[in-house]
């Protein structure tokens, strides 16, 4: 079943079957020895430098092209006057509204000036006396390099061939010196997502033996998000530290907001080492408090996310590639030239896309913007690779 998945989405592909067979190569015995030292089956390449094009489509962050909504910026600007201030009240304030939805206490809340300020810290309070922290690959690297950098090694568990984290092989991966297991549902780079009741029950069931952070950066883009999360076994007590940020469906990145929940005693072995809100400046935390109660900004978010996807999934279909099914604001597809010719020619064209190589096969991985840049990036695509 798995195997047919992964087949489904490359058979339209002009890779084939080669693709297939590097792809299934995952290096399985690497995830399992502690003395390796681990390079993730994909890299993010350095896009060429020293290329001054106007950008016409920034597709190359996952930003949301429509944010921040109207009522966050004139949050913001009504909050300028207030710089002098630090923003203690309001950062409890986003705290408190944040617990009442989230279903939770004040205390299990953490703010960070976005969610990777989060990762971070949460690597350093748990990984700093050494140990390993084990995580899907590919998947987002912030933690985990964070981890490395502090003196964690990592264990890497490649991902199933639907795309999927292999929860079991995480699981069976776990041992005594397990600081931390992080979850990317969905994931980055590869826009996947892994069965959120399998994650619920392998939280249940493993965090008794490390804390297991889940990512939660893109489930705002799904529907009925709330039922996805796995913030609800915070409640219960569980060892689950669950992060989300503004930086997405918000359209907030520049602003820098993000929060985790975690239960007390988790958030507290953070924040004896560091602060939570005195990284943060109140004209986005105005921000951040207006755009958590417009919901039909979100709304509106989601649903021209998804115009965006249908749209470049069809286009790039017509064109012979194929993504891996997309549940996030972007999507990745193997390409047929190198990685510098495909970037170098998408840039010439004012067309920002991020390169990964996965298995020494080159991917693009394009974020989703205006339908405009979309006209664009497939523009692009016709000269780059047609
Ligand atoms: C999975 C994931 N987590 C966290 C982040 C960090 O976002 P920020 O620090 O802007 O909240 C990103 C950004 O791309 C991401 O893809």
């Amino acid at each position: 079943m798995k195997n047919l998945s992964r087949r489904a989405w490359l058979k339209t592909s002009a890779l084939g079957i080669g693709a297939i067979s590097t792809l299934s190569k995952l290096p399985l015995q690497a995830a399992s020895s502690k003395s390796i030292d681990y390079v993730s089956l994909a890299r993010e390449l350095p896009l060429p430098a020293n290329m001054q094009v106007p950008m016409r489509a920034r597709l190359l962050a996952n930003e949301n092209p429509f944010g921040p909504s109207p009522k966050a910026q004139q949050a913001i600007m009504d909050s300028i006057s207030q710089g002098n201030r630090y923003g203690h009240s309001d950062a409890q304030y986003l705290i408190e509204m944040i617990a009442e939805k989230e279903g939770v206490k004040p205390a299990n809340i953490m703010l960070g000036p976005g969610s990777t300020d989060l990762l971070e810290k949460t690597a350093i309070a748990l990984c700093r006396h050494g140990g390993n922290v084990v995580s899907a690959d590919p998947s987002y690297l912030s933690l985990v390099n964070t981890a490395k950098a502090v003196g964690a090694t990592w264990k890497a568990v490649p991902l199933t061939l639907d795309q999927s984290h292999d929860l079991d092989g995480i699981a069976q991966s776990m041992d005594k010196e397990t600081k931390l297991v992080y979850i990317c549902n969905p994931n980055n780079p590869m826009g996947s997502i892994t069965n959120f009741e399998a994650v619920k029950s392998f939280c249940k069931n493993n965090a008794p033996k490390a804390p297991i952070f889940v990512d939660e950066a893109y489930l705002e883009f799904l529907d009925n998000p709330q039922e996805k999360s796995a913030v609800n076994l915070v409640a219960e007590g569980h060892d689950v530290i669950v992060a989300r940020t503004f930086s997405k469906i918000h359209g907030m990145a520049g602003l820098r907001i993000g929060y985790m929940v975690a239960t007390e005693a988790r958030i507290k072995s953070v924040t004896d080492m560091v602060r939570s809100t005195m990284g943060l400046c109140i004209t986005s935390l105005k921000g951040a408090i207006a755009s958590f109660q417009d919901e039909a900004f979100i709304a509106e978010c989601r649903s021209l996310n998804k115009s965006s996807k249908e749209f470049t999934s069809e286009q790039i279909h017509s064109l012979g590639y194929q993504e891996i099914p997309s549940h996030t604001s972007f999507m990745i597809f193997p390409i047929r030239t190198s990685a510098d010719t495909f970037a170098k020619s998408m840039l010439a064209q004012g067309v920002g896309i991020r390169m990964y190589a996965i298995e020494n096969q080159p991917w693009c991985r394009v974020s989703m913007g205006t339908m405009e840049e979309m006209n664009y990036f497939i523009d692009a695509l016709k000269v780059t690779e047609g």
